[in-house]
């Protein structure tokens, strides 16, 4: 900050405080003790305005934020170019700063453990309570929004405790997943196929592939459906509507591992406007030693002992 705008914000600052100190002695000066009945003489539609002086509590509480203020100038940057007389500030007070020294904290505590972790396999990892604790709480505070807390997934966003894999489920895929990130690209069908292509193939998916049950007066035809599916759509979902992990390509015959959902609307939808779901990258916002725990976090996930497939709730029927 030039000389300039520093003096001038002292100016501006210490001029408003010693002014303020003023108007609240002044007008404090002269009062009369106590209230008394006298009015201002004003009266808005018969409401009328005492002569009354300020209450005790809010003069000191007024001259405790003057002191405060003076106080906080004194310790704190904040008059123009002054550091404060408290140690730490040399280059200005920002959040920056603030989140640096706590990372550098953070970093001198924890690295020897994340360096521990960093040089095992991840299946390993998986089985130290101590990394599926840290795991868990890198999983609440950078997953969660999307995954949802309890890593079930919600409409769009896959669950990740169930054996159902988009991408897949083993130890080094997963973490591959995480740093990396991915990008589906369902393609977008519904010029290709037209309307009725759309329905016919949408009501194969569901009842051929998913298994699920199509409503008493639905017209689609299922052949046309499959002829369809057998010149578009295999080379992607395979053959069968297997999928094809290393596309991200989902399994349709699982209805539980849909994420858009598995009504006709809703199968349709994504096959008339293909879908993009996008896993964002990891490594450069957490870095390998992290992602390490959460990749050990998720796969623990689906291979603890007990654990089944689990249908994905609300998403679609
Ligand atoms: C180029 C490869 C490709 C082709 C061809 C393709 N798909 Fe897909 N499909 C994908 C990918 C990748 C996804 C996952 C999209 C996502 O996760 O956002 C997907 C997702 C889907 C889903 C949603 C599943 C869910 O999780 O809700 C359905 C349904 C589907 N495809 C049906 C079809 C049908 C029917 C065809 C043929 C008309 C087809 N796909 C052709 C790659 C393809
Ligand atoms: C902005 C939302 C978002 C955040 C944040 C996010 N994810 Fe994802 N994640 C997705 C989406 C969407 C997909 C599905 C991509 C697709 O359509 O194939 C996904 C897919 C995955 C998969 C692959 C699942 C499969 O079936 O193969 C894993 C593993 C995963 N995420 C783990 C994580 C972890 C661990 C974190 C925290 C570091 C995280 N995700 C943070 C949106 C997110």
């Amino acid at each position: 900050m030039t000389t300039f705008w520093s003096t001038w914000i002292c100016v501006l600052t210490l001029g408003s405080l010693i002014g303020l100190t003023w108007l609240l002695i002044a007008t404090r000066k002269g009062e009369t003790k106590g209230s008394v009945d006298q009015t201002m003489g004003h009266s808005f539609d018969g409401i009328e305005e005492y002569d009354n002086p300020l209450p005790q509590w809010w003069f000191m509480l007024f001259a405790g934020t003057l002191v405060f203020a003076v106080g906080y100038l004194i310790l704190y940057p904040g008059l123009g170019n002054w550091k404060g007389v408290l140690p730490g500030y040399e280059n200005g007070w920002t959040g920056v700063h603030e989140w640096e020294k706590e990372m550098a904290k953070a970093d001198a505590r924890f690295g020897p453990i994340f360096a521990k972790f960093a040089a095992m396999p991840v299946e390993e990892v998986a089985m130290d309570p101590q990394a599926l604790k840290m795991g868990g709480r890198l999983f609440a505070s950078n997953c969660s929004v999307c995954h949802g807390s309890d890593a079930k997934g919600a409409y769009g966003f896959p669950n990740l405790t169930d054996s159902d894999w988009r991408w897949g489920g083993n130890a080094d895929t997963i973490k591959t997943t995480i740093m990396g990130g991915r990008i589906a690209m369902m393609p977008a069908w519904g010029e290709v196929l037209g309307e009725d292509g759309v329905k016919n193939v949408a009501a194969y998916v569901r009842h051929e592939l998913a298994g699920l049950p199509l409503p008493a007066d639905n017209k689609a035809d299922l052949q046309a459906g499959q002829q369809a599916f057998n010149t578009t759509c295999v080379a992607c979902h395979g053959a069968n509507g297997q999928g094809t992990q290393a596309m991200g390509a989902p399994n349709l015959t699982h209805p539980a591992g849909f994420i858009y959902g598995t009504s006709l609307t809703q199968l349709e939808q994504t096959i008339r406007h293909g879908r993009q779901g996008h896993m964002p990258a990891q490594n450069e916002l957490l870095g390998n030693d992290k992602v390490q725990l959460l990749a050990a976090y998720v796969y623990s996930l689906s291979h603890a002992a007990g654990a089944k497939d689990s249908p994905n709730e609300g998403q679609g029927e």
